[in-house]
């Protein structure tokens, strides 16, 4: 029974920023546990040959920009005519930016809000025009700057966004979940991709990051997949609202 629970055989799952990254590691757990998989992503070469890599055929790619709100809206319309429904949404599309809050220009930290706060909001809220019919399940990819400030990074912007995702799920949960619909939000700390690396000088990947880790190191994109997994199952069918933190004991201090 137990096992059964995790199984998402045949359930349809968009990907928002599936092309690498955290969004990857999701893409492959929700195929490994059965699901047909779409990934949505403005990075077409990654996202086309990601896709491709995956035998079963179970997994295809679709450019969307998740700012924009009427591609949002075409690109779940198409998804839902095409594979019959929609069931799961991951927003994983997410960008960072690090730059001391008195030299912010206005434009970096609209941009910022935009695909990280609203591209989650109107992909979550389009997503559940389309599973009002049977319920559903949206993970949103938060992080523990939604939580704290963390530092040595000066990013103001980017903490903001993910305080907005971790309350903005929260909201959902309470307004759909009359609708079968559950909505939650994981919040991991450092892990090891592309977005961790832009921009930062390498010590601080050891000497702040990981010497302030518990656990000693950062995290892998496929522990992630795995909490995600759970939480678009079944398994997690009494868990709504919640904001789970998946940081090696960061925010335990
Ligand atoms: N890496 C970390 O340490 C970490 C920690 C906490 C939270 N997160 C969050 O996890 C998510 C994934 O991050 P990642 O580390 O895998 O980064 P990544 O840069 O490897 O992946 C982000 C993906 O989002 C896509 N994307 C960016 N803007 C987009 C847009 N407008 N529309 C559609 N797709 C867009 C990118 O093309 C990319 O494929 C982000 O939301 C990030 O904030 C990451």
């Amino acid at each position: 029974m137990y096992r059964q629970r995790l199984e998402l055989t045949d359930r349809v799952a968009v990907v928002t920023g599936g092309s690498r990254g955290i969004g990857l590691a999701v893409v492959t757990a929700l195929e490994e546990f059965g699901a047909i998989v779409v990934i949505a992503d403005v990075l077409d070469e990654a996202g086309t040959a990601a896709a491709a890599s995956f035998e079963s055929g179970r997994v295809s790619y679709v450019h969307l920009d998740v700012t924009d709100a009427a591609e949002v809206e075409r690109v779940f319309a198409e998804v839902a005519a095409r594979r019959g429904s929609v069931d799961i949404l991951v927003t994983s599309a997410g960008i960072a930016n690090h730059q001391p809050s008195l030299e912010l220009e206005r434009e970096t930290w609209d941009r910022v809000l935009a695909v990280n706060a609203t591209g989650t909001f109107w992909c979550a809220r389009e997503a559940a025009r389309h599973m009002q019919e049977r319920g559903g399940s949206i993970v949103a990819i938060g992080s523990m700057s939604g939580e704290l400030a963390n530092a040595p990074q000066r990013q103001a912007a980017y903490n903001a966004s993910k305080g907005a995702v971790h309350l903005a799920v929260k909201s959902l949960a309470i307004e759909f979940a009359e609708r079968g619909i559950r909505v939650n939000a994981v919040a991991p700390g450092y892990v090891g991709t592309e977005l961790t690396k832009e921009g930062v000088p390498t010590d601080w990947w050891d000497d702040c990051w990981v010497r302030r880790t518990p656990m000693g190191r950062l995290g892998a994109p496929e522990e992630i997949g795995s909490l995600v997994a759970f939480l678009a199952s079944d398994a997690a069918s009494y868990m709504t609202g919640s904001v789970v933190l998946i940081d090696g004991g960061y925010s335990a201090w």
